[in-house]
C-alpha cells in the first residue's frame, strides 16, 4: 500500500505515521527527519537546506525530489510506504507522480489531518525531541517520565529548531500558500481522505486504518 499523509505542521502526522509502522508495518518515510539527519551530518544536502528549514521555508523542489526519488529507489520500498512531509506542493506532487508512474505503480491513500489552529499551535511550542533516539514527546499531552530525559534511552529532550513561536507562523503561511492546495489536488483525483486529527493520537490512528481498509 502506497500512503501520502498531508496535514499543517504539527497535525499530527509523524505521530500518525510511527504508529501505524508499528500497527501494520508499512514503512514511514519522512522528509522532515531526513533532512534533519543531513544537517546534522553537515552533507551538502544538510548544508543546502539548513537556513530554508531554520526560517520555515520549503527547502527547494529540486533537492528534495532528488532525496526522495533516490530513497523510493532503496530496498524496493517504492512498493509499500506511508510518505510523511511530501509532497508540499502541486510540483512536488507531479514528480511523485513521475516517479511511481515509472515503477508502474500508484497511491492508493492520501490522508489529510483536520487540526485547528490553536491546537496545532500548542502542540509544536510544546513538542520536544530525543537527541539520541529520535522518539518525541509532548511537555503537557504526551511527558516523560523525568522531565527533558527520554523513557526509552535516556537522552536528552530538546525543542526544535523550528519550533520557536515566529517560525511557526512562517511555517503555517506556508502550509496554507503552497500545501493546502494539494488537498483539491488529489480530491479531484479522487484519492483524498480527510481525518479529524482532533483527539487522542490513538483515537485519530483508528479513524486513519479504518479510512485506508486496515481496521473495520
Ligand atoms: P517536517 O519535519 O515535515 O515538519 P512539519 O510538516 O512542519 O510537521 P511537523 O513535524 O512539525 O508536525 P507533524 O504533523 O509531524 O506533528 P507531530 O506528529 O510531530 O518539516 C520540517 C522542515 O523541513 C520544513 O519546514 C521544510 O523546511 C523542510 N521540508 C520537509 N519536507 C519538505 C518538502 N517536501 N519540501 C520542502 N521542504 C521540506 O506532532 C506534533 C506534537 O504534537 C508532538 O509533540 C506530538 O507528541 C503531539 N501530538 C501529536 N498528535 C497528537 C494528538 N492527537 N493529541 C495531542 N498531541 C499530539
Amino acid at each position: 500500500m502506497r500512503i501520502v499523509l498531508l496535514g499543517p505542521p504539527g497535525s499530527g502526522k509523524g505521530t500518525q505515521a510511527k504508529l501505524m509502522q508499528e500497527q501494520i508495518g508499512i514503512k514511514h518515510i519522512a522528509t522532515g527527519d531526513l533532512l534533519r539527519a543531513a544537517v546534522a551530518e553537515r552533507t551538502e544536502l544538510g548544508q543546502a537546506a539548513h537556513a530554508y528549514m531554520a526560517r520555515g521555508d520549503l527547502v527547494p523542489d529540486a533537492l528534495v525530489i532528488g532525496m526522495i526519488g533516490q530513497r523510493l529507489r532503496q530496498d524496493g520500498i517504492a512498493r509499500s510506504f506511508l510518505l510523511d512531509g511530501f509532497p508540499r506542493n502541486v510540483a512536488q506532487a507531479e514528480a511523485l507522480d513521475q516517479l511511481l508512474t515509472g515503477d508502474h505503480l500508484a497511491l492508493d491513500h492520501v490522508v489529510s489531518l483536520d487540526v485547528d489552529r490553536e491546537e496545532i499551535v500548542q502542540r509544536l511550542a510544546g513538542r520536544r525531541t530525543c537527541t539520541r533516539c529520535g522518539a518525541m514527546y509532548h511537555v503537557r499531552f504526551d511527558p516523560p517520565a523525568t522531565p527533558g530525559a527520554c523513557d526509552r534511552c535516556g537522552g536528552p529532550l530538546v525543542q526544535r529548531e523550528d519550533d520557536r513561536e515566529e517560525t511557526i507562523r512562517a511555517r503555517l503561511d506556508v502550509y496554507d500558500r503552497s500545501t493546502a492546495p494539494l488537498v483539491a489536488f488529489y480530491r479531484d483525483r479522487g484519492l483524498l481522505r480527510s481525518i479529524d486529527g482532533m483527539g487522542s493520537a490513538a483515537d485519530v490512528m483508528d479513524r486513519v486504518l479504518k479510512e485506508v481498509g486496515q481496521r473495520h
